[in-house]
């Protein structure tokens, strides 16, 4: 099995989503397990030009992961720069998705995708907050898009205190015991 391990925190050892991700990665490898470990931060995805479409080494580094790992931490209600120029390279059309007469169709699956979210408030549906949720809900629509259905563990309320902070990292680390492959 192959697993590819994402992050796009730019906290670096306070990130509480890297801390969930590792956990995840963790909990899924077996022996014989390959972890492929690509840090968005670290060694960022260009963004995405007409010229960029020629180089297919991320697509290609996703498509042949049996699981994804990604470590999604909210920025400005949505995914992190960083992650969004990764997901410019895997949604190409004809390779993870193809539109039809019937409507789009997902051609990246079966494949495992594991996202570990950190959120610094909460955005449960019905919330006052929850109108602003564009990270989520954006993985679960662009992963659906090309035939996944990813997996989430959430540490949610990260930027209200200390003590929430350790409550809701214990609770999601807690959360990603259950996903043994
Ligand atoms: C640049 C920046 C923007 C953020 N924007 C939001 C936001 O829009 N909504 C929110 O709930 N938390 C926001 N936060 C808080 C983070 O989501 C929270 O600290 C989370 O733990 C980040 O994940 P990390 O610890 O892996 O970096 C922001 C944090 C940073 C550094």
């Amino acid at each position: 099995m192959t697993v590819l391990h994402l992050d796009s925190s730019i906290t670096g050892d306070n990130s509480v989503s890297r801390v969930l991700s590792r956990s995840i990665v963790e909990q899924i490898a077996t022996p014989g397990t390959e972890v492929v470990r690509r840090d968005l931060v670290a060694d960022p995805v260009p963004h995405l030009t007409l010229d960029a479409f020629a180089d297919t080494s991320v697509l290609d580094e996703f498509m042949a992961a049996d699981t994804v790992v990604i470590g999604a931490p909210m920025y400005n209600f949505s995914v992190p720069t960083q992650l969004k120029a990764w997901i410019d390279r895997i949604l190409v059309a004809g390779k993870t998705f193809r539109y039809t007469a019937t409507g789009p169709e997902g051609l990246a699956g079966p494949k495992r995708v594991i996202v570990a979210l950190a959120r610094g408030g909460f955005y449960e549906a019905g919330s006052p907050s929850s109108s602003l949720e564009h990270l989520e809900t954006y993985l679960r629509g662009i992963f659906n898009f090309i035939g996944i259905e990813p997996e989430f563990v959430a540490a949610d309320g990260i930027a209200i205190g200390p003590e929430q902070r350790e409550a809701s990292l214990n609770a999601a680390l807690d959360e990603s015991l259950k996903l043994a492959a």
